[in-house]
């Protein structure tokens, strides 16, 4: 989190977060907008209601004075059609961004998403890239995200680029947009989705359009690293830190500090040894045999980790002691 939450929070405004889509902006304009015109008329009205509970109070030279209005058609008109105004210019500018927002330009580049309990995977139907929390964009080019769940109600949302749609099951909603700036920006998800709910964040790294061209090329040889480091890598990566911890709490899933090698109780009252083919089944059939005390909600693996991550995370388990 250290250097994504400097990102996130870092150059912001007292209300919002940086801008860094080419969207934002006028997201941010019609906002300050928006908030600024209500207080200044919230304040207007105060003032105006505080002098005239003075001015007009009750006083004997006010009582003589008294004199009972029961229609005014200036004011009765004025105080319709300003909001009425005020209220359209809203309306027709919100309503100029959110096509903006809805519809992506045609030449955007496509990334699929799946929302899953609890991670996102990013799938690029065209570099034939397959991540899982993390997605790498080029900045100066529109990015459109067709999005899906397997399970529940999700909600893909990146506080930067201004962008926050919901991600259901059985159907594909649409999300896109342009990095104006290169970083690290976090994505949440913004709909109570069960136990792991505020731990499934995704990174989203925004790189100029040559160092993207770079890591297209460098990711694929980025795994030359022995084994159990690149497990510990993967244990971030691949989402396994939302449910695990390898410092011995327990989190939705079991811990894997001291797991390898030793007994554990299931929950059909067996017990097995996590020994290695224990460790590989518990990640590609999660459900084959399902610990003691922790609900049977992990999701499988299968697929979506090579047999190289597979035994790198095995390798890395065996480290913690
Ligand atoms: Cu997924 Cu909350």
């Amino acid at each position: 989190m250290e250097n994504k939450a400097e990102s996130l929070m870092g150059h912001g405004s007292f209300w919002l977060p940086r801008s860094a889509s080419t969207v934002s902006d006028n997201t941010d304009l019609l906002y300050n907008v928006i908030m600024w015109g209500s207080t200044l008329l919230f304040i207007a009205i105060i003032a105006v209601g505080i002098y005239f509970v003075i001015k007009y109070r009750r006083t004997s030279a006010n009582m003589k004075a008294e004199k009972h209005v029961i229609h005014n058609t200036t004011l009765e008109l004025s105080w319709t059609i300003i909001p009425l105004i005020l209220v359209m210019i809203i309306f027709v500018w919100g309503y100029k961004d959110y096509l903006k927002l809805s519809i992506p330009p045609a030449d955007s580049m496509v990334i699929n998403v799946t929302g899953k309990k609890w991670f996102w995977q990013f799938n690029y139907p065209k570099e034939g890239k397959n991540m899982l929390n993390e997605v790498v964009v080029p900045q100066g080019r529109p990015v459109k995200l067709v999005m899906t769940s397997e399970d529940v109600i999700h909600s893909f949302y990146v506080p930067n680029f201004r962008v926050k749609k919901d991600v259901v099951p059985n159907r594909y909603s649409i999300v896109w947009f342009e990095a104006k700036d290169t970083g690290v920006f976090q994505v949440f998800c913004t709909e109570y989705c069960g136990d792991g709910h505020s731990g499934m964040m995704a990174t989203l790294r925004v790189l100029s359009q040559s160092d993207y061209d770079k890591w297209l090329v460098e990711s694929e040889l980025s795994e030359d690293i022995p084994l159990d480091q690149l497990g510990k890598k993967l244990f971030e990566t691949k989402a396994c830190v939302t449910c695990h911890s390898v410092d011995g709490s327990a989190k939705v899933g079991p811990t894997w500090k001291g797991l390898f090698g030793h007994h554990v109780d299931l929950a059909n009252g067996q017990s097995v040894e996590a020994d290695e083919n224990y460790l590989r089944e518990s990640m590609v059939a999660p459900n084959a045999k399902v610990v003691k005390g922790f609900a049977p909600v992990m999701p499988t693996y299968a697929g979506l980790l090579k047999d190289k991550e597979i035994a790198a995370l095995i390798e890395y388990i065996k480290t913690l002691k």
